[in-house]
C-alpha cells in the first residue's frame, strides 16, 4: 500500500554516493511520480546540503555527528529536520510518510536500517547487497512476514527480476549472472602481485563507489551477488552460474524449465535499474542513451578464472556452508578492501585475509541478529590482526 496513489514517497539512504546521486537524478526527472522524504549521508555534509536544497526532503540525517551543526545551520531555515548519528537513520526509515526505502549506503551499515524499514512495512529498493549477504535468511523471512517487497537495484538482479515479470509462477531452472571481469580480466597472479589501488579503481564499464569498484576487480562483487541472488530468488547454489561478459550489455539471464532463456540487455547505466525499482511495475519514459547493435558487433562470453580470482570461489564456499559464513566473508572483505584502499594490504592479500577469516571465525549454523552482530565484530578483529601481522 502506498500513502499517496499518485506519488511514491521515498527515503534515499546514502544519497551522496554513486547510486544515491543517480537516484536523485531519476527522482528529479519524474516529479509527478516521486517525493523525497529523507536523505542520508555518512560525512559528506556539503553534498547532502546541496541535495536537500534541490529536492526539499522533510528530513536529513548526517551520520557523522561532528557535521551536524553545519547541516543544521544550512537546512533548518528551509524547514528541513536535521538529525545526526547512525541510530537516527534506523529510526527515520520508520516515518509514516515513507512508502519505499532505497538502501544505497555501502557495507554492513545498511543492515539495521533495512531491518527497521521492513519492520515498519516499507518496501525496499535494495542496492546495499551487503545486507542480503550478511543476513539473507533473516531479511527475506522478515519481509515475507511483513508483506514487504524487495526490489533489486543491482543491475544483474534487476535484469533477472525484469525477465521474471509475467513468469513468477514458472520455476527457474537456473540463472546466469554476467560479470564484466573488471580491470584485471585475463591477468595472472604474477601480474596481480604488484597492482596498485589506482589500477584497481579503473573499472572498464561502470563508474561506482570505491568499495564496489575494488570488489569488481577482485570478483568479490560477483561473489556477493551470487549470495544476494540466492536470497532474492530462492535459489540453490547449483542454480546460480557466473559468466564473464566483458561488454556488460547482457545484464543477466534466466533459464526456465522448458530450456528457454530470457536475458535483459542495455547499455551499462545504473539509472535504469534504479528507476525500474523505484517505479515498479511501471516503465517510466527516459532519455538514457539507447543501445545500438552496430556499435557492439560482437558480444563475448568466457569462464571466470576462479584460481586467480579466489574471492568468487570463497563466496560460493560460504554460500554452500550457510549459517554465518557469508557474514564472515563480508566483514573480512570490508576490512581487507579498506586496508587495500589505504595501501596497507596487497591486492592478492585481500583473498588471503578472507580465506583465513572464513577458516577461523566462529561458525554459527542458525544465526540470530545478535549472532550476526558478534560475527561481524569478531571477524573485523581477526581480519585487522591478520593485516597488521603482514605489515
Ligand atoms: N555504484 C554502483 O553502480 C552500484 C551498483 C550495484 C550495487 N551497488 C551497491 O550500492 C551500495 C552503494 O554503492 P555506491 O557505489 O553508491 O557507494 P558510494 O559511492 O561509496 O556511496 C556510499 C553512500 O553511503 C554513505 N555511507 C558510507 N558509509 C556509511 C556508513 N557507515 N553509514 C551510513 N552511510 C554510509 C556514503 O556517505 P558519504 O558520501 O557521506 O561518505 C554515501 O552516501 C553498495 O552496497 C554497492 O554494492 C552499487
Amino acid at each position: 500500500m502506498y500513502t499517496d496513489s499518485n506519488k511514491r514517497h521515498i527515503a534515499i539512504l546514502g544519497s551522496t554516493g554513486s547510486i544515491g546521486t543517480q537516484a536523485i537524478d531519476v527522482v528529479r526527472a519524474h516529479p509527478d511520480q516521486f517525493v523525497v522524504e529523507v536523505l542520508t549521508a555518512n560525512s559528506n555534509a556539503d553534498l547532502l546540503i546541496q541535495q536537500a536544497e534541490l529536492v526539499r526532503p522533510n528530513v536529513v540525517v548526517i551520520c557523522d555527528e561532528s557535521r551536524y551543526d553545519q547541516v543544521f545551520a544550512a537546512l533548518d531555515p528551509l524547514d528541513i529536520k536535521v538529525y545526526a548519528g547512525a541510530a537516527s537513520v534506523a529510526s527515520v526509515v520508520q516515518m509514516d510518510s515513507i512508502d519505499m526505502v532505497l538502501t544505497a549506503m555501502v557495507g554492513y551499515a545498511g543492515l539495521l536500517p533495512t531491518i527497521r524499514a521492513i519492520e515498519a512495512g516499507k518496501h525496499i529498493a535494495l542496492a546495499n547487497k551487503e545486507t542480503l549477504v550478511v543476513a539473507g535468511e533473516l531479511i527475506t523471512r522478515l519481509a515475507a512476514e511483513k508483506g514487504v517487497n524487495i526490489y533489486p537495484v543491482d543491475s544483474e538482479h534487476s535484469a533477472i527480476f525484469q525477465c521474471l515479470v509475467g513468469e513468477f509462477h514458472n520455476p527457474i531452472e537456473k540463472i546466469v549472472l554476467t560479470a564484466s571481469g573488471g580491470p584485471f580480466r585475463g591477468k595472472d597472479r604474477a601480474f596481480l602481485e604488484t597492482v596498485t589501488k589506482a589500477q584497481a579503481l579503473k573499472h572498464p564499464n561502470w563508474s561506482m563507489g570505491a568499495k564496489i569498484t575494488i570488489d569488481s576487480a577482485t570478483l568479490m562483487n560477483k561473489g556477493l551477488e551470487v549470495i544476494e541472488a540466492k536470497w532474492l530468488f530462492g535459489l540453490t547454489p547449483e542454480q546460480i552460474e557466473v559468466i564473464v561478459h566483458p561488454q556488460s550489455i547482457i545484464h543477466s539471464l534466466v533459464q526456465f524449465e522448458d530450456g528457454s532463456m530470457k536475458a535483459q540487455m542495455g547499455l551499462p547505466d545504473m539509472r535504469l535499474p534504479i528507476q525500474f525499482a523505484l517505479g515498479y511495475p511501471n516503465r517510466l519514459k527516459s532519455d538514457f542513451p539507447r543501445f545500438d547493435f552496430r556499435q557492439f558487433p560482437s558480444l563475448t562470453f568466457e569462464q571466470p578464472d576462479l584460481e586467480t580470482f579466489r574471492n568468487l570461489q570463497l563466496a560460493f564456499d560460504a554460500l554452500r556452508q550457510g549459517g554465518n559464513a557469508p557474514c564472515i566473508i563480508n566483514a573480512a572483505n570490508e576490512v581487507a578492501v579498506d586496508a587495500f584502499l589505504h595501501e596497507r594490504l596487497s591486492f592478492l592479500g585481500i583473498s588471503d585475509v578472507i580465506a583465513e577469516c572464513l577458516a577461523t571465525a566462529t561458525f554459527v549454523a542458525a544465526p540470530t541478529y545478535d549472532d550476526y552482530v558478534s560475527t561481524d565484530t569478531e571477524t573485523r578483529r581477526l581480519a585487522s590482526e591478520r593485516i597488521k601481522s603482514l605489515v
